[in-house]
């Protein structure tokens, strides 16, 4: 029974006015005769979220409220399948309209709220069942119980013979011919009652053509509990009597229901547990059960899953997935399963003399169980992305927000730069998210693992559900880590006038890798013995590598200037694999400079300036070669470039070098050189390993280039045969 159907049907009937009356359409609901009650179930979706009924008979119109229809024979509000509600009415309820105890008419109003208008729909419904009425009925509803009684049959009574002589006394002290009551309770009966005084208590007493029915909520002041096999039961007990002209009728109404209430053990399944004798001294024959009214033998239940054990006691344990049982969501302070089915049991009993009593119980059983939403870890690292599953999300529960380390998301969600969140139904109706972040997005958390050598990234989620429509949320935690390779760092490079300067700050990654210049570690004893100037305070790292210095490469030579570049490499620590490079290309201008390739070529930017100043302007200058001249020049300058093979250059061979020599010879007011420049490029011997296997120049490593002149003072006039000479 839902608390919320009869809280808001209450607030319904203080809103009370004339409703109107209306035709109800097809197919919104539905009504059925069982053994012993009409069914009624109508469509939510059509009734809305609060409707509620009224029995009607000749003497007027009942709203069927909580408490009425405990006294009256209805159970109401009941939602066995979700989305609708239904109404059981007993077949003696207080307003059917009873031919014979064979054919029942009920005849009630549905009333529902549309667009805030109370409409009221008449209905009747028919039954005639086809099952005989035995003896004696008890019916165990879950709100009420009910015995009926064949007013010619003669029960065993349950009380003592000296307290039945008291009651023998009392009825032929009564007057009145009517119908009486007396409410028994642990074996003493209260004062006789009439039918309606009776009514007053709470109590239900009804003269059918053939039967005696005795009805009460539970929990009554007269009824009393019991246990039988350690299980507890509420009993109501009456005896009904009527002086009749010449003798007494006088009949013992006992019903007793199981009031068992199922531990949530987990087990997987909904249990029922009842007394396999309701009552002392009769023979139960057999026992049947099923859900939403239907009834099965034990070995149907247990072919369909069911567990059936009857060993004193029945046990019954509905599946989970039986059909007709429902799941719902509940969040406490964790999130659970709620799995409900709506149990029907039968148990047949007779006496020695072969009187039958069935008795009927509808119980909501339940099971709560613990729901464990799953998160799964599955990222590859090779895509730079987490990706995070959460699945076994039960289909009621909503995700409403998803907070991502600091940053908090909420539904509905949209793809973003920082997520992407992708949405699965699996057959069991369970859904599934797929949660991808980018590794290089800013809410990631990244750290620096030396144990790993590698950029730790995390993520910290915490999911929000809530139950549907709006209940929660509850929050669920998971943290995501993954390793991920550090990339080599880049220098800042600088040019200026002198050099380029190259930065790094340091990172605590940095530990991880070894800075060179070309192949030799960059070290304080390398810069001492090249000449770079290398400083390392506790933020950066910073070379100044000047003009000239070991590791240069020199491009694009011209008259006004040149290009220089330097290169610094990033090494893996531990393997020494080269990771990057920086490299760095600036414009200088020099006043002179000689550049030895290693394909073996000298180029020289020769200045004369002084020279000319001396001696008067330059009118022409060549190589040793005469045919050999400047690709370019002016007043002042001259460029050559030539193959070291060519142009007159002489070759010598030193200790572990070779040496090429040349010279630039040049004229003053004639045509004959009258001076010279020498010119002369150094390749050590190991760089030359290929010069004489093949038909190319080929040097590992560039030359050293020298350029020098005599004094102006001692320029002397120029042999024809020219004899290489050591700079000074
Ligand atoms: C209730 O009615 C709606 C709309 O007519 C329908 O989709 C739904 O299946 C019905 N529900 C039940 C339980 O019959
Ligand atoms: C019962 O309802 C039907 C329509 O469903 C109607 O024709 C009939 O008159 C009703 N009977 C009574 C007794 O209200
Ligand atoms: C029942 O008893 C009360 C008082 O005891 C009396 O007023 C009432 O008339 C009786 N009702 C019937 C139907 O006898
Ligand atoms: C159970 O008992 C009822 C009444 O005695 C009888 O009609 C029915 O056949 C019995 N069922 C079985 C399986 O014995
Ligand atoms: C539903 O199916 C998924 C995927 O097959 C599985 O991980 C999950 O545990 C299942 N959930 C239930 C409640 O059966
Ligand atoms: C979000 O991205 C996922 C995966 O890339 C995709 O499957 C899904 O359709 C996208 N959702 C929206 C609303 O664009
Ligand atoms: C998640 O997956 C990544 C990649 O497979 C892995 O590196 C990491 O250790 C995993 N575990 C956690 C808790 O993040
Ligand atoms: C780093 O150097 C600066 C000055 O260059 C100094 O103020 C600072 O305290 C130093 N920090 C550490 C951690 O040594
Ligand atoms: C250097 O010269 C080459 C051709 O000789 C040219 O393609 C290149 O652009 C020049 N580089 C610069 C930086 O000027
Ligand atoms: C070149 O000619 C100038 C005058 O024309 C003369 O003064 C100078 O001495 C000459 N230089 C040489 C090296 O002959």
């Amino acid at each position: 029974m839902e608390f919320g159907y009869w809280t808001s049907l209450i607030r319904l009937l203080l809103l009370c006015k004339a409703a109107q009356s209306a035709f109800i359409p097809d197919g919104v609901y539905y009504t059925d005769c069982h053994d012993r009650f009409f069914m009624i179930a109508v469509n939510l979706s059509f009734a809305g979220q609060e409707p509620y009924f009224e029995a009607v008979d000749e003497t007027g119109v009942f709203p069927i409220t909580e408490q009425y229809a405990a006294q009256c024979g209805y159970t109401a509000g009941i939602l066995t399948v979700p989305g609708l509600v239904e109404l059981r009415a007993s077949y003696f309820s207080c307003h059917t309209t009873n031919h014979n105890d064979q054919i029942f008419t009920f005849n009630f109003n549905l009333i529902v709220t549309h667009n805030e208008e109370r409409v009221s729909y008449a209905l009747n419904k028919t039954c005639s069942p086809s099952l005989p009425w035995s003896p004696r009925e008890v019916t165990c509803e879950v709100n009420y119980l009910e015995v009926s009684v064949k007013s010619d049959v003669f029960c065993p009574l349950a009380l003592k013979p000296d307290i039945w002589n008291s009651y023998m006394q009392t009825v032929y002290d009564s007057a009145t011919p009517g119908w009486q009551v007396v409410l028994v309770k642990e074996g003493k009966g209260m004062k006789p009652l009439n039918l309606s005084e009776a009514r007053l208590y709470g109590y239900t007493f009804t003269v059918t053509e053939n039967r005696l029915v005795a009805r009460a909520a539970y929990g009554q002041p007269h009824s009393s509990r019991s246990e039988i096999d350690g299980i507890s039961l509420e009993v109501l007990h009456a005896i009904m009597f009527s002086r009749q002209e010449w003798h007494v009728l006088l009949v013992d109404l006992v019903a007793p229901c199981t009031m068992y209430e199922a531990p949530y053990d987990g087990s997987g399944y909904m249990t029922w547990e009842t007394p396999f004798t309701l009552y002392t001294g009769l023979h139960t024959t057999n026992f049947s059960f099923g859900l939403d009214g239907k009834l099965w033998e034990p070995d149907v239940a247990r072919d369909m899953g069911y567990s059936v054990t009857s060993d004193g006691t029945v046990k019954v344990g509905v599946p989970y997935d039986a059909d007709g049982a429902y799941r719902k969501s509940v969040v406490t302070e964790d999130l659970f399963d709620l799995y409900t089915c709506h149990f029907y049991m039968e148990q047949m009993a007779t006496s020695d003399g072969g009187a039958e009593t069935r008795t009927r119980t509808f119980r909501t059983l339940s099971s709560l169980i613990r729901r464990l939403l799953l998160t799964e870890n599955r990222t590859v690292p090779h895509e730079e992305m987490f990706t995070v599953y959460l699945g076994n999300v039960p289909g009621d529960l909503e995700l409403v927000a998803i907070q991502l380390n600091e940053e908090k998301f909420e539904a509905p969600f949209v793809n973003s730069s920082s997520y992407a969140l992708d949405f699965t139904v699996m057959p069991n109706h369970t859904y599934g998210y797929t949660l991808t972040v980018p590794f290089d997005d800013p809410l990631v958390i990244k750290r620096f693992s030396a144990e790993h050598g590698a950029e730790v990234n995390e993520l910290n989620i915490v999911y929000s559900v809530m139950i549907k429509p709006k209940r929660g949320p509850f929050s669920y935690h998971t943290t995501v880590t993954a390793l991920r390779g550090i990339p080599p760092p880049q220098f800042d490079a600088s040019c200026s006038e002198s050099g380029i300067t190259f930065k790094l700050d340091h990172e605590p990654s940095n530990v991880l890798w070894e800075f060179t210049v070309g192949s030799e570690p960059l070290t304080p004893e390398l810069a001492a013995q090249q000449g770079y100037i290398l400083s390392n305070n506790n933020q950066t790292l910073q070379l100044e590598v000047p003009l000239f210095t070991h590791g240069y490469k020199y491009e694009n030579i011209t008259l006004k200037g040149f290009l220089g570049t330097f290169e610094t490499r990033v090494r893996n620590r531990q393997t020494s694999e080269v990771l990057s490079s920086s490299v760095k290309t600036c414009p200088f201008t020099a006043k002179e400079i000689i550049v030895c390739s290693k394909d073996g070529r000298m180029t020289i930017v020769a200045d004369f300036s002084e020279v000319a100043a001396y001696e008067g302007a330059i009118v022409k200058t060549s190589l040793l070669d005469k045919y050999c001249g400047p690709i370019d020049a002016d007043d002042s300058k001259a460029l050559f470039s030539f193959p070291l093979n060519s142009c007159g250059t002489r070759v010598t061979f030193n200790k572990g070098s070779m040496t090429y020599q040349n010279a630039i010879l040049y004229s003053i007011n004639s045509s004959t050189p009258i001076g010279s420049f020498f010119v002369q490029c150094t390749y050590p011997l190991t760089a030359l390993s290929q010069l004489f296997s093949k038909f190319a120049f080929d040097s590992e490593t560039a030359g050293v280039g020298h350029l020098w002149r005599p004094l102006p003072s001692v320029f002397h006039r120029v042999h024809p045969d020219f004899s290489p000479q050591s700079p000074p």
